[in-house]
């Protein structure tokens, strides 16, 4: 059933810099299997990991919808062939494309452990890096310090910058976070770290987990924002999946990419969102991090035999997703109309 709901003349102050959106798409539970599909290519980072389709993960309980939750996760329980391709996982990418507007990931749990590579973000489906990727969820392992912080960034081809603020200069210009390098071309992006421990890994996991929130836009560029659910200061909107949210309602972006030196329409082009989780390859699995991380023990682990011969490291190698939303912009000063699945 449809419920057809109007927007009853919504505030328009500072109609620049704080939009309102209003809700297009919601996904919990069983949701996902229809409108994402599951990829099973071989991992483009060259992780130790195989991919398998939507029938094998329903199977093998890599994938599970139900109580509203909708959870993916590698396999903890087989030893992996050295012949074959690595530890069954799950990478899942949504059928539909997304222009600008805002995108809400609520999380229970994400995956942790030794040699994990998680990932929420978007990304052309053209020829990458042009078109772009914007990542909202990642880092590697999740364990403790230095392995375990968020890191939202761009990538693009050459051209577009993030410049820093001079040093000893309030660089709130960039979000609450710390601004890495300032290309957003190629492989590393230009980057913002999370200061805080708990928008990643098993911190974020033992506080109950948080609410993700980007918003695209091709003229005022991306802001992501993220709130543990249990800080008191998630906007009630954002948590509630309101039909109506107002960014002017939310605290400071912790990565904001603004436009003063990126053509966002020119590096941009429209989106799908995907959901992965792969096990060492390009970043994860770089040797001094990997030393340097603990994990290979007494034994020396190499990375590929720590994830091929010990299963029972990756009981907490999985997502737990409470809700996913997309937000369209609402023009300024407009007033519009949403349709609402019931
Ligand atoms: C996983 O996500 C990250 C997002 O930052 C991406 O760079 C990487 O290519 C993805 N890996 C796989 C295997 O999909
Ligand atoms: C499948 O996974 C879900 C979510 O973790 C869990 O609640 C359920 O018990 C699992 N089912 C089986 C058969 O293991
Ligand atoms: C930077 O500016 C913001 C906003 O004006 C302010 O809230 C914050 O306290 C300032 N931080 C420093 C370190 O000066």
């Amino acid at each position: 059933m449809f419920l057809k709901l109007c927007a009853i003349s919504l505030p328009i102050f500072q109609p620049v810099l704080s939009a309102t959106y209003t809700l297009s798409r919601s996904w919990s539970g069983e949701a996902f299997y229809n409108d994402f599909e599951w990829q099973t290519f071989d991992d483009p980072t060259h992780g130790r990991v195989n991919y398998v389709d939507q029938d094998t993960a329903k199977a093998q309980n890599l994938s599970w919808a139900g109580d509203g939750l909708f959870v993916m996760r590698a396999d903890a329980s087989k030893v992996v062939d050295p012949s074959a391709r690595g530890r069954d996982s799950v990478r899942i990418h949504s059928k539909d494309l997304y222009g600008d507007g805002v995108l809400v990931v609520d999380v229970s749990h994400m995956p942790v452990g030794c040699a994990a590579w998680p990932a929420v973000w978007t990304c052309t489906p053209g020829s990458w890096p042009t078109g772009g990727e914007v990542d909202i969820i990642e880092g590697i392992y999740g364990i403790r310090s230095g392995y375990s912080n968020n890191l939202f960034s761009l990538h693009t081809d050459p051209g577009c910058m993030m410049p820093q603020s001079p040093p000893g200069q309030n660089r709130t210009d960039r979000g609450s976070g710390v601004a890495l390098q300032p290309d957003c071309r190629g492989n590393v992006g230009c980057g913002v770290k999370d200061d805080s421990g708990k928008s990643f890994g098993r911190d974020f996991n033992q506080n109950g987990g948080g609410v993700f929130v980007m918003r695209r836009s091709m003229t005022r560029g991306f802001s992501m924002w993220f709130w543990p659910h249990n800080s008191g200061h998630l906007p009630s909107d954002v948590a509630g999946g309101s039909q109506i949210i107002m960014e002017s309602l939310w605290s400071q972006p912790i990565a904001n990419f603004q436009p003063d030196n990126c053509d966002f329409a020119k590096y941009f082009d429209k989106h799908e969102i995907i959901i992965n989780l792969t096990f060492g390859g390009d970043w994860a699995g770089r040797d001094e991090l990997w030393q340097a991380s603990g994990c290979p023990g007494d034994l020396k682990w190499t990375i590929n035999d720590f994830v091929d011969k010990n299963p029972g490291e990756f009981f907490e190698a999985f997502w737990e997703i409470r809700a996913m939303r997309w937000y369209d912009e609402v023009p300024a000063g407009g007033k519009r109309c949403a349709r609402r699945a019931n």
